[in-house]
């Protein structure tokens, strides 16, 4: 009892947000400390390109995984952070995109236009963001109550976000296919519970309907 109260206790709850809040910039200072102190190898724009758009995928990913987990292991305390992570996930990839712009073809339009007619992942991983924009908008408590079911349907769409995600990564592969088939795992596991979960669910109704 006491402790359910301490666990519920406003003052943990605020240093909970603001641990996960700083824990989430922890990326981004290490790869700045790294390119600050020369500590990139040979093609330090392919790196921090490379490792924003990782940090933009796990965060996707985790936000992805905490209704399963919730679910599943009854995880109900990670409910309040999806918002959040979800929302740097969205940052990251927009680094991730300042990064290629700054950094790989230094923002010069003749190499935006070869990029995106020549390298379908370009096209596929320029899709994903475009559309994670408007979540990130609308992931408010305000947007959520003026949208109301419509919210959820938008919302959705981090779905085929992800499988846009997963393609751009699997569409650049050349070496090795482990972490894309890691990445399509995850994925697997996270949106076919749902399915399952859905189905459960519809399954259950007409069973009480007929009963
Ligand atoms: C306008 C949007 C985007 C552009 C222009 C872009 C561009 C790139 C480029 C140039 C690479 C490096 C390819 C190489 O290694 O040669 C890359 C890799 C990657 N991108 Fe993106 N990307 C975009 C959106 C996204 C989004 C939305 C995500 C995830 C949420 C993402 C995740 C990744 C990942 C995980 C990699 C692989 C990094 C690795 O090598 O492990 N990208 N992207």
């Amino acid at each position: 009892m006491v402790l359910k109260q301490l666990k519920n206790h406003p003052a943990l709850r605020l240093l909970e947000w603001w641990l996960l809040f700083l824990a989430a910039l922890l990326p981004l200072a290490w790869i700045s400390w790294q390119a600050w102190s020369f500590a990139l190898g040979a093609d330090p724009a392919k790196e921090i390109t490379d490792y924003l758009g990782q940090w933009a995928l796990y965060l996707l990913w985790g936000s992805l995984a905490i209704t399963p987990l919730r679910q599943a292991l009854g995880w109900t305390r990670l409910q309040r952070f999806r918002r959040m992570i979800g929302l740097y996930a969205l940052f990251y990839a927009t680094a991730h995109l300042l990064a290629f712009g700054t950094f790989i073809i230094g923002w010069r339009w003749d190499l935006l236009q070869t990029a995106l007619t020549e390298r379908t992942y370009i096209i596929v991983g320029a899709l994903a963001l475009l559309l994670l924009i408007p979540l990130g908008i609308t992931s408010t408590k305000g947007w959520q109550r003026r949208l109301k079911k419509r919210w959820t349907q938008l919302h959705q769409l981090v779905y085929p976000i992800s499988l846009l995600v997963l393609l751009h990564v699997v569409w650049l592969i050349r070496d090795s296919y482990f972490d894309a088939f890691l990445y399509g795992s995850l994925l697997g596991w996270m949106l076919g519970y749902r399915v399952w979960r859905r189905l459960q669910r519809r399954l259950r109704r007409s069973a009480s309907l007929s009963s």
